[in-house]
């Protein structure tokens, strides 16, 4: 066994909340939230660098590519613990252990669907089900001194069972018991009864952290994720901006922004930095495909806009007339300063820095010739727009088979509209003129053309990045291919030319997951299960 850190114990710190992230696990399996390698490898490190303390880095059974980045997670890992995803049995468990176990502190985590519903999927009655958890838990403890324990469905399971079935996990070495809310059902009260009717009546709960996983289905997975805290849990799980599976799960930006600012009534604290959290956030909305909303708690773009004359003047007077935390507490700078033409490299570099990114020399370099672009074509550059820059030049970590070179739209009232494009595929540039129902359906038509596929476009959004005629817009897709589902970003002062740029990462990011799902296959051809 390696140098483990053991978690938090509760009894040790009773106001330590542990905050567990599950971006990458639970956050990713949210359909079309799929992130590459590299994506994963970065979002791991802006959440071990602010302070999470474990974070869940995938489902090491689940695929080679899932295998890979835990595993690479867990060697670069400075401070969080890192965390697997395992079912109830013991092949599922090794796979985990092999991945996590390279990191300074590693945890393996198993769950079973404890509820009537799930007990019926593996067909295992209650005192079956019991011995498999004594036996897989068993297992997992024998390989790591960190082990942690979920019956899934908690909330809608029998409460003499779900005791019986916390105390053999205790018994069986788990060290952290999860209670998952798994489809978002239970409510703040019954939240933190749950947890308060383990902790006082199964023996053996004060020697183990009790833990709070809760899905959005219902809007209220803050709520009991603070509720069961209140209940005696002391670690939360939860994703960046509240990614998940339908609804989503806890947000971690709201638990933790809830327990500084009513610190009064809720005297917990996180270790968390919540200075990095606007950073983090723009960073898996772009990676995940996933935009923020508007209106979205502590990250939406409006969530520290004030609009009304009334609020604008009260503001003026005194910011605490209607603002209960500083944008600067959650990392947004106040002001948006604007760039323009004439800065320079120096200031471009500061600027980027206050908005999370520190780039390299040669980095800053590429930058800087898109920046000098953009602001040509742009009167004044503002920090959303730079915000969208950046977007764009580190979503090209993946291999670009294609490349637009050219593009030229004619459009109007008078129908076709008509593309004329010039786009490397490989090693060749072709050029194609295709006609389409408006300019956007020309473009993707004249892709096709170059580059045929039977990926469906699902989604196509267009946003407009700051305000005036000149501004950027950012266009993101989502594709689908044979249940690979893909997601492009891009921006652009023209929305076609944004669109065009989204729809060809779109198609490069889909290449990446077709050589993975069919390693031998000659994936960039066209006749790839006879495309197109
Ligand atoms: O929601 C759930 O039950 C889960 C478990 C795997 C913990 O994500
Ligand atoms: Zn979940």
């Amino acid at each position: 066994m390696t140098d483990q850190t053991k978690p938090v114990p509760p009894q040790a710190d009773k106001s330590r909340v542990l905050i567990f992230d599950t971006t990458l696990r639970d956050g990713e399996q949210s359909p079309g939230a799929t992130m590459t390698h590299n994506e994963k490898l970065e979002i791991a490190e802006l959440l071990d660098e602010m302070g999470v303390d474990i974070i869940e880095a995938g489902f090491p059974i689940a695929s080679e590519g899932d295998f890979e980045a835990v595993t690479e997670i867990a060697q670069r890992a400075k401070s969080s613990v890192i965390c697997g995803l395992a079912r109830a049995n013991f092949k599922d468990i090794d796979r985990c252990w092999e991945a996590v176990k390279h990191a300074k502190s590693p945890r393996i985590h198993t769950f079973i669907g404890t509820s009537p519903l799930h007990r019926a999927i593996p067909n295992l009655d209650m005192d079956e089900m019991a011995e498999r958890i004594h036996d897989t838990v068993t297992h997992a403890r024998n390989l790591c001194d960190n082990v942690q324990w979920s019956p899934m469905d908690a909330t809608r399971t029998e409460t003499d069972y779900l005791k019986r079935v916390v105390e053999i996990a205790i018994k069986a070495g788990a060290t952290t018991i999860n209670i998952p809310d798994t489809v978002g059902y239970t409510a703040p009260r019954e939240s933190a009864d749950i947890i308060r009717m383990l902790i006082e009546s199964v023996p053996g709960a004060d020697e183990v952290v009790f833990a709070t996983h809760c899905h959005n289905d219902l809007g209220m997975a803050t709520a009991n994720a603070l509720a069961a805290v209140e209940g005696g849990a002391r670690q939360i799980e939860c994703t960046i901006n509240g990614l998940g599976e339908r609804a989503g799960n806890t947000a971690l930006e709201e638990v933790v922004m809830a327990l500084k600012v009513r610190h009064d009534i809720m005297p917990y604290h996180t270790g968390v930095d919540a200075t990095k959290i606007m950073h983090i956030s723009r960073r898996v909305a772009t990676v995940s495909g996933f935009a923020v909303q508007y209106n979205k708690a502590i990250v939406g773009k409006n969530a520290f806009a004030h609009e009304s004359g009334i609020h604008q003047d009260g503001m003026l007077k005194n910011a605490e007339t209607f603002e209960i935390m500083r944008p600067e507490d959650v990392g947004l700078s106040e002001t948006s300063i604007v760039m323009g033409k004439h800065s320079g490299r120096a200031a471009l570099r500061a600027k980027l820095k206050e908005l999370g990114y520190e780039l390299a020399d040669n980095q800053l370099n590429d930058v800087f010739v898109r920046f000098k672009a953009l602001a040509d074509r742009k009167k004044e550059v503002f920090e959303d727009d730079l915000i969208a820059l950046m977007r764009d030049y580190t979503g090209q970590d993946v291999e670009e088979h294609l490349e637009i070179k050219f593009l030229r739209v004619i459009c109007g009232t008078e129908a076709p509209q008509s593309a004329d494009l010039t786009i490397r595929v490989g090693e060749e540039d072709r050029q194609i003129t295709a006609q389409g129902d408006g300019p956007v359906d020309a473009v993707f038509n004249a892709v096709k053309e170059a580059f045929p596929h039977g990926a469906r476009l699902n989604v196509y959004q267009v946003h407009a990045v700051t305000e005036g005629t000149d501004a950027q817009a950012t266009v993101s897709v989502r594709m689908e291919e044979d249940g690979r589902i893909v997601t492009g970003e891009a921006a652009d002062t023209d929305t076609v030319v944004a669109s065009a740029k989204a729809y060809v990462k779109a198609l490069n990011r889909l290449l990446v997951r077709r050589q993975k799902s069919d390693p031998d296959a000659d994936v960039k051809t066209v006749s790839y299960k006879d495309a197109g």
